[in-house]
């Protein structure tokens, strides 16, 4: 199943990349403040290619949105380009070498035209003023928590500066934009929380994205507001740890509060959020789903692993019995809801016994999607200077081996479906096939004959098979 960017998820995966696509469609550009405002170009071109987490991809917008309002105009090839932007991503060592693969191309001799090239995001906050070393050909450098900088380092270029930088991590600022070019036509993502204070122990978030700082609720109402007006029906609130917000206006409204509100707006269909960290995932949460249709009952709960032995080493601050006991806490909920994880495999000293614990958990929990990856050292990080024990080939051997054990679980839970009804989006259309790709609330996938016509329609369909990673349907009477 391409199951498209439903978490923060690291890259690596090609399900996890993505490339803006040319400004077309009206609902790709929103104008965060008057509706009026058109963009000028003036003749100058940007090409933006992103890795990494749906935060990632959203930052990406939002720069895309900066350079509209400067003038720039969007392109399809790098090659067209005056500006080429890569949006980099450093959860673990493969995911990160694909900046420098993408920069081969303007090697030396390679560059027929006159262009800036800038990285942006984690590899370039890791790498900082590095980066100008390894990639002689990059000018400009800047991590996240700097964007707000951007127009002005681009100015700066545009005057007649070799290499500029934005590396301070040092803000309380979030990156606010007055056009943001949204790609997603079904769903408009709204960060509400930057950075992480947590130190997990093989994680580099922290480092590249820097502390936590959340966003004023009453702007983020104000956004998902003006989101509604402009006619997008789902919503999804993005954030390394979403449900550790911490409202820094006058209203200090708690996340589950916040959930509630947004989802009050009149027009909106779907709400979503990720990621929940568990250890500041409370019953007040699943009271919110519980009490509002438009929370999508489907929670994202990394659990990382199932032994205690090994959260302890990766600092998650929970145990396997605290993890579980937010499961049972959410599967008490009035609504059904659908589970997902984060697994990591083969971390520093973790054993066969350890790696059991993981299975037995998957197996209690029971979840509906599992995103699974072989343990990374990466640099900077604690784990980073512990000893990376399991050996390649053992980590493969325990990847196989979970995902093995997943699919036989989705596959049940899936097949429990057949039979039942669901409302689902459609968000896509397979020609070739007649069909229609709808998605629930619980984030699953239903296939079912169709019409090109109905895409961004909601309606319900009756499950009629079921694989491990997706439904086949037929539109319901009722639908
Ligand atoms: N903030 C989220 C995770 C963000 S990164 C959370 O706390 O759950 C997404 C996933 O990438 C993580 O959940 C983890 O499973 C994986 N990941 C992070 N660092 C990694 C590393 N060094 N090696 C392998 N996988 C890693
Ligand atoms: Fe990384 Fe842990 Fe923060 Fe998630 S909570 S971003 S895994 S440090
Ligand atoms: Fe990757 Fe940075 Fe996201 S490391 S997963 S792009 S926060």
């Amino acid at each position: 199943m391409e199951n498209e960017l439903i978490q923060i998820l690291p890259a690596g995966s090609n399900r996890s990349e993505r490339q803006l696509q040319p400004l077309a469609p009206a609902h790709e550009i929103l104008f965060n403040d008057a509706a009026t405002k058109q963009p000028f170009f003036k003749g100058k071109t940007f090409y933006i290619e992103t890795f990494g987490c749906q935060m990632n991809v959203h930052d990406s917008e939002k720069v895309a949105g900066t350079l509209l309002a400067k003038g720039y105009r969007p392109v399809e090839n790098y090659e067209d380009a005056d500006l080429v932007l890569y949006n980099t991503c450093s959860i673990r060592e493969k995911a990160a070498q694909k900046v420098f693969s993408r920069l081969g191309a303007f090697k030396k001799g390679a560059r027929n035209r006159q262009r800036i090239i800038g990285v942006l995001g984690c590899v370039a906050q890791q790498e900082g003023e590095r980066f100008f070393d390894r990639a002689p050909q990059v000018q400009l450098v800047c991590g996240s928590a700097s964007y707000s900088r951007i127009s002005e380092l681009i100015d700066r270029l545009e005057a007649g500066e070799k290499r500029v930088t934005g590396l301070s991590l040092d803000t309380d600022e979030c990156f606010e934009t007055e056009i943001t070019r949204r790609d997603n036509p079904f769903r408009a993502y709204i960060t509400i929380i930057e950075g992480c204070d947590k130190a997990c122990t093989y994680c580099v978030v922290p480092m590249t994205r820097g502390p936590e700082r959340s966003r004023p609720s009453d702007k983020v109402l104000a956004e998902a507001r003006r989101l509604v007006d402009a006619g997008y029906t789902e919503i999804q609130l993005l954030g390394q740890t979403v449900n550790s917000y911490r409202d820094p206006s006058l209203a200090r409204l708690a996340f589950p509060e916040l959930l509630l509100r947004i989802a009050e707006i009149p027009g909106l269909k779907r709400l979503r959020f990720t990621t929940s960290h568990p250890h500041d995932f409370t019953s007040e949460i699943v009271r919110a789903i519980e009490n509002s249709p438009v929370l999508c009952n489907h929670i994202h709960l990394p659990l990382q692993c199932g032994s205690n032995r090994m959260l302890a080493r990766m600092r998650r601050t929970y145990t396997r019995e605290e993890y579980l006991e937010k499961i049972s806490c959410i599967r008490s909920a009035k609504r059904a809801m659908s589970i997902s994880t984060d697994i990591i495999v083969g971390f520093c000293g973790e054993t066969e016994e350890d790696f059991e614990q993981t299975l037995s958990l998957i197996d209690a929990v029971g979840y509906d999607q599992v995103f699974s990856f072989k343990y990374s050292p990466r640099p900077n990080t604690d784990a980073g200077r512990m000893e990376d024990s399991v050996p390649e080939e053992e980590k493969g051997r325990r990847l196989i081996t979970l995902q093995e054990r997943q699919r036989q679980i989705q596959l049940s839970r899936n097949q429990e479906l057949i039979g039942q009804e669901f409302e689902v989006l459609v968000e896509g259309f397979q020609s070739k096939l007649g069909q229609a790709i709808g998605r629930t609330t619980s984030n699953r996938i239903i296939n079912f004959a169709g019409e090109a016509g109905w895409i961004g329609q909601y309606m319900n369909v009756r499950v009629t098979a079921a694989g491990p990673n997706s439904l086949v349907g037929v539109r319901a009477e009722s639908g």
